[in-house]
C-alpha cells in the first residue's frame, strides 16, 4: 500500500512587492535582484492576514480538488516557522476553521524542509492506517522580515500550497523521501529573538533580533552541494536515472542555486519547475505552490515521475519522489 496526493492547491495573498518597490526601500536595485536571485516580485500578506488564514484557503482548494470534505481527514500538519503564535499550533486553528472535527493537528518547524518533512509524516501515518492527511505549507515571511536589511528583505514572500495524502491500492504514489540535518550550521539563517534563548525584551527589540538573518553566501554553496547530494541518494535509492524524471520541483530560493543543482545533474530547465521570479522564497510554502502550479497547468499528469528537493535553516534539506 501506498500514500499517494489526492490533491492539490494553493493561495497567495493579492497583493504584489516588486523589484522597483524595495529600490525605494533599500540601497538595491531591480537588475541586482534578478542577476543574483531571479526573483522579479514576491506577494506580501494583507495587514491582519496570517498563517492560519493563508493555510486555511489552500487547505480548501486541496480539498475540493481532492473531492473530500474536512470532516474526511484524520490529520492536518501545518509546516510553518511563521506560525499565527508560538502558541498554540497554527494547524489547530486551521482545523476550527475547515471544520475538520474528526482531524489531528499538529505543526512542523523544519523551515524551507517543512513541507516535504510533513509529507514524509503524513507518508508513514497513512501507510500506518490513516486515510487522509492534509499537508499545508504556509508563510508569511513578510512578519519576520527586517525591511531595513537587503541582505535578506529581497528574497521572502508570502504564501500557502497544500496537498491531500490519501492510501492508495496502486502503483502510484510516494515512492521514498528523504530526510538530513546538520545543525552545526544553525547560524547560517537564523531568527534569533523571541524564543526561550532570547525571549522578547526591548532589547531583542532594539537589536533587531526577532527577524531573520542569513549568511547568504555560506548557505548558498551548501545548497548547492546538499541539493545535488540527496537527489542522487534519492535516485539511487529508487533504481532511477535522472532521464526518468518528468519533473523537478524544488525549493525556490535562488536561479542560480537551482542552476548550479541543474547543471551538475544534467537536468535539462524544460524538468524544472520555476517560479520564484513571481514568488520568491516562501519557505515552507514554496515546494507545495510550485506543486499545485504544475499540477493545474497539466506539467504533472497521471503517470508523471516528480521529485522534490528542498534545504534550509537547521540546516535542513531533503527529498521525495512521487509517481502521480
Ligand atoms: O530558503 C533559505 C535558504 N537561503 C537561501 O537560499 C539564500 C542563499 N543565498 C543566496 O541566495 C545569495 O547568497 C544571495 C542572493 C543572498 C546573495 O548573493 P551572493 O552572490 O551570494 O552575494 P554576496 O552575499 O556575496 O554579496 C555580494 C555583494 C555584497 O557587497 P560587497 O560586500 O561585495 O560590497 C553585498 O553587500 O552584494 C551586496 N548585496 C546587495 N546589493 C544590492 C547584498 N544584498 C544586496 C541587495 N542589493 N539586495
Amino acid at each position: 500500500m501506498k500514500a499517494w496526493i489526492a490533491g492539490t492547491g494553493s493561495y497567495t495573498p493579492a497583493r504584489v512587492l516588486t523589484n522597483a518597490e524595495l529600490e525605494r526601500m533599500v540601497a538595491t536595485s531591480d537588475e541586482w535582484i534578478r542577476e543574483r536571485t531571479g526573483i522579479r516580485e514576491r506577494r506580501i500578506a494583507a495587514t491582519g492576514e496570517a498563517c492560519s488564514d493563508l493555510a486555511v484557503l489552500a487547505g480548501k482548494r486541496a480539498l475540493t480538488a481532492a473531492g473530500l470534505a474536512a470532516t474526511d481527514l484524520d490529520m492536518i500538519l501545518v509546516a510553518t516557522c511563521t506560525g499565527d503564535y508560538p502558541l498554540p499550533a497554527t494547524a489547530c486553528l486551521v482545523q476550527h476553521q475547515l471544520g475538520a472535527t474528526k482531524a489531528a493537528a499538529c505543526d512542523l518547524s523544519a523551515a524551507c524542509c517543512g513541507f516535504v518533512y510533513a509529507l514524509s509524516v503524513a507518508d508513514a501515518y497513512v501507510k500506518n492506517g490513516m486515510r487522509h492527511v492534509l499537508v499545508i505549507g504556509s508563510e508569511v515571511m513578510s512578519a519576520i522580515t527586517d525591511w531595513t536589511d537587503r541582505n535578506t528583505c529581497v528574497l521572502f514572500g508570502d504564501g500557502a500550497g497544500a496537498v491531500v495524502v490519501s492510501a492508495s491500492d496502486g502503483e502510484r504514489g510516494i515512492l521514498s523521501t528523504h530526510l538530513r540535518s546538520d545543525g552545526a550550521l544553525c547560524e547560517l539563517i537564523m531568527v534569533p529573538g523571541g524564543g526561550s534563548r532570547n525571549p522578547p525584551s526591548e532589547k531583542v527589540i532594539a537589536e533587531r533580533l526577532q527577524y531573520i538573518k542569513m549568511k547568504g553566501n555560506e548557505t548558498f554553496k551548501v545548497a548547492v552541494r546538499t541539493l545535488e547530494e540527496i537527489a542522487r541518494a534519492t535516485l539511487s535509492a529508487n533504481g532511477l536515472r535522472v532521464e526518468d524524471l518528468d519533473l523537478y520541483v524544488p525549493h525556490q530560493a535562488n536561479l542560480r542555486i537551482l542552476k548550479a543543482v541543474m547543471e551538475r545533474l544534467g537536468l535539462p530547465i524544460e524538468k524544472v519547475l520555476l517560479n520564484l521570479d513571481r514568488y520568491g522564497n516562501t519557505s515552507a510554502a514554496s515546494i507545495p505552490i510550485a506543486l499545485d502550479e504544475a499540477v493545474r497547468e497539466g506539467r504533472i499528469k497521471d503517470g508523471s515521475l516528480v521529485m522534490l528537493g528542498a534545504f534550509g535553516a537547521g540546516l535542513t534539506w531533503a527529498s521525495a519522489v512521487i509517481r502521480w
